[in-house]
């Protein structure tokens, strides 16, 4: 799928990103930076800040004295972060890819790099390599990312209806390829890259439904799946709709309750 759909999509959910999905996963996010221990005055890059979920935290650990550069690729998502951001705390936010944003940032200015929920839109080892020339001696990288076997129902039911119209398929989602399998897989992706890893952790949080309707719903206004309903064509939607609802409640309902588990690995390392 090209990027530039993905982009635009979160353009789309931005409204209702926070509602929908960091409502409940920012407490994890938050943890992760909490692990980094963020000093006063530090400089700090965010990359994919999408509403500033993060940006907000390093914001607060690095104080007035300090300064975040906060990279995303859509204008929505920045919106968003901006709305969020106090008039004494000093973020500046750039859209753009964030391989491109890491071009312009002077080598070993930064004493913190974080990116949450976004390292699987590229490939994971070759960002850690990109970010690590920019930090400082001893700095530090923080990830959270969705686990690679992560809404496991959504993506069988997904490829169900892909099955069901085949010629009707326009894009193929890339993004699971590129997400850590474990937290085991995250600390080796650190150490290639020359990082020595600090804390590493896996968790889930539990989304509950009622009904396939209620799924979808969710699928549509959470970035846990963006452009998911641009890979097939807009010509089949409800057939393709109707498809999915009827997956999600014959093969994932129990006791009245479709259960999908959203599986994050995250971690802290340091430059060596
Ligand atoms: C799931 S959201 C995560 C947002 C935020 N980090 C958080 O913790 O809530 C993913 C974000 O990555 C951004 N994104 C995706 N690909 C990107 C790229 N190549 N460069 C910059 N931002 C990108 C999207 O626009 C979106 O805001």
């Amino acid at each position: 799928m090209p990027r530039s759909v993905i982009w635009e999509d979160y353009n789309y959910l931005s409204g209702g990103y926070d509602e929908y999905f960091s409502n409940y996963v920012s407490p994890h996010s938050k943890e992760m930076v909490k692990k980094l221990s963020i000093e006063k005055g530090a400089s700090c890059l965010d990359l994919a800040c999408g509403t500033g979920v993060i940006t907000v935290e390093l914001a607060r650990g690095t104080g007035e004295s300090g300064k975040v550069i906060s990279v995303d690729a859509s204008r929505g998502m920045i919106e968003k972060a901006k709305e969020k951001i106090s008039a004494n705390q000093k973020v500046e936010f750039i859209r753009n890819d964030m391989f491109d944003a890491l071009k312009t940032i002077k080598k070993e200015s930064l004493d913190f790099v974080t990116c949450g929920w976004a390292i699987g839109y590229s490939s994971p080892l070759k960002l850690f390599k990109a970010v690590r020339p920019l930090l400082k001696q001893n700095g530090k990288v923080g990830i959270i990312e969705n686990r690679q076997d992560t809404l496991m129902p959504l993506r069988c039911a997904g490829i169900e209806v892909m099955k069901r119209y085949p010629a009707h398929i326009r894009y193929l989602m890339v993004l699971p390829f590129y997400l850590p399998k474990s937290k085991e897989h995250l600390k080796q992706l650190y150490v290639s890259a020359g990082f020595m890893p600090l804390y590493l952790w896996e968790g889930e949080v539990e989304f509950n439904f009622k009904s396939g309707k209620d799924v979808l719903n969710w699928v549509l206004h959470t970035g846990a799946s963006a452009g998911f309903d641009k890979v097939m064509d807009a010509s089949i939607k409800d057939e393709c709709d109707e498809a999915f609802i009827e997956i999600m409640e014959r093969e994932h309902k129990k006791d009245g309750r479709i259960t999908i588990l959203h599986k994050f690995v995250a971690g802290t390392a340091q430059k060596i």
